[in-house]
């Protein structure tokens, strides 16, 4: 009862229809080994959204409601434990950005006036959906979009298929996702583009479709997104209602490789909530199945998420046998992915074992990929290293052609090896 309370007092609607995080203080937090248990306790405390925790003697950063900061900063003063915080008053910078949007849309939406793709502005799930079906309309030799199921809002979840073949699947298969955490806006555009890119650039579509299939799904979490878009900002998991009082399962707990029931990780309400079972959620148990048909076929998959600038790759479950078989073949070619990029832009990725770096994380999209369906190559990436969930429409192109270099070098790297 306590903790309904404390959610009920933390968050209210503001009189312009946005959950507001007034007063919010967001948190950059370093514990050492000794600190690190106990500072990894807060997690799924009510009023504590962890917006990264990552291992011990990284810095972990944290969003605070007001009636924990007092709490919150007894117990880092009485650990001693090394922090700063990076903003007083959080919902202040989520004005900046709502104004920052409305000022973009008095002059654009997701085409321009020529009918082009405009990846300069966040669209909604809505001008995503036109775009792929009009795609498909346009370019019905190269691309089909399957609709894989309804989201428990009752939105299409598509399945983007692009292949030079007239069937699909009989070349190795590159899988990826994005917008699996509904508030990491910038993942899904670069994905988009990559689709852009593939069906309508000649030149990529040669070089790109020669020898791979791309199976892509640009929107993993629609009802989450239009959430975190229109009602509440920093929103994660998707919208299913679990029970009358616990709304949203965090969909990359929820998969079936290594899930760990509630009573073991975070309870209902938390942001990490697992669900109640293993595939629970229709978004991920319809990416399971899709997965599933092409497996064999599938020898990479992505799940894409903001933020960090990070290659990571499994294992990255709790009790892990130490280090992954194919451990320095993940390394190698996830630096294909930093040396590409890096040379062509100066941005560094770092390539990591996701436990080494996060500590455990259970239930993950990629472990699963990789011990189900035998996809040996997965990793998650994180993009937009030095801004937080929320990033400037302006450099939303710059970020999609930077990441397009990375999923370029993966696409050949695939081809060579398995094409
Ligand atoms: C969840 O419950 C709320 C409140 O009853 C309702 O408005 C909403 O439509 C439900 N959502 C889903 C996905 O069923
Ligand atoms: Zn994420």
């Amino acid at each position: 009862m306590k903790v309904l309370l404390l959610i009920l007092v933390s968050l209210f609607m503001a009189a312009n229809g946005y959950v507001s995080y007034r007063n919010y203080k967001l948190y950059e937090v370093v514990p050492n080994v000794d600190q690190y248990d106990g500072f990894s306790a807060w997690e799924g405390a009510p009023g504590v959204d962890f917006f990264k925790r990552k291992s011990a003697g990284r810095a972990s950063t944290v969003l605070i409601a007001p009636e924990q900061q007092q709490e919150f900063e007894a117990f880092l003063r009485l650990n001693n434990i090394l922090h700063n915080v990076i903003y007083q008053d959080y919902e202040v910078e989520l004005e900046k950005e709502r104004e920052q949007m409305a000022e973009t849309r008095k002059t654009k939406s997701a085409f321009k006036i020529d009918g082009q793709a405009d990846f300069s502005v966040f669209w909604s799930f809505t001008e995503m959906q036109s775009y792929l079906l009009g795609l498909r309309d346009r370019f019905p030799n190269l691309i089909q979009v399957e609709n894989l199921a309804f989201s428990p809002e009752g939105r299409p979840i598509y399945a983007i298929k692009v292949s030079s073949n007239p069937i699909f699947g009989q070349r190795p298969i590159i899988a990826m996702e994005t917008g699996m955490h509904a508030r990491e806006w910038a993942a899904p555009p670069t994905t988009l583009y990559l689709i852009h890119k593939l069906v309508e650039d000649p030149v990529t579509s040669a070089e790109l479709l020669a020898r791979v299939d791309w199976l892509i799904i640009p929107m993993q979490n629609p009802d989450g997104y239009e959430f975190s878009r229109n009602t509440q900002r920093l929103w994660r998991q998707n919208r299913r209602n679990v029970t009358a009082t616990c709304t949203g399962v965090d969909l990359n707990r929820n998969f079936a490789f290594t899930w760990r029931a509630a009573t073991l990780s975070q309870p209902c309400g938390s942001q990490t909530y697992p669900g109640p079972s293993p595939l629970s959620e229709p978004e991920d148990y319809q990416l399971h199945h899709v997965v599933e048909r092409y497996a064999g076929q599938v020898k990479m998959y992505l799940s894409v998420h903001t933020f960090g600038d990070l290659v990571l790759f499994p294992w990255g479950y709790t009790d892990a046998p130490g280090r992954i078989e194919n451990w320095d073949e993940l390394v190698n070619v996830g630096n294909i992915w930093r040396d590409a990029v890096l040379a062509a832009t100066g941005k560094d990725y770092y390539v990591v074992n996701s436990l080494e770096y996060f500590g455990n994380i259970n239930g993950a999209v990629d472990d699963h990929m990789l011990a189900i369906h035998g996809a040996s190559i997965t990793y998650t990436l994180e993009l937009t290293d030095g801004f937080d969930f929320r990033y400037p429409e302006e450099r939303i192109l710059a970020l999609a052609e930077e990441t397009f270099i990375g999923y370029r070098s993966f696409g050949l790297y695939i081809g060579n090896r398995f094409g």
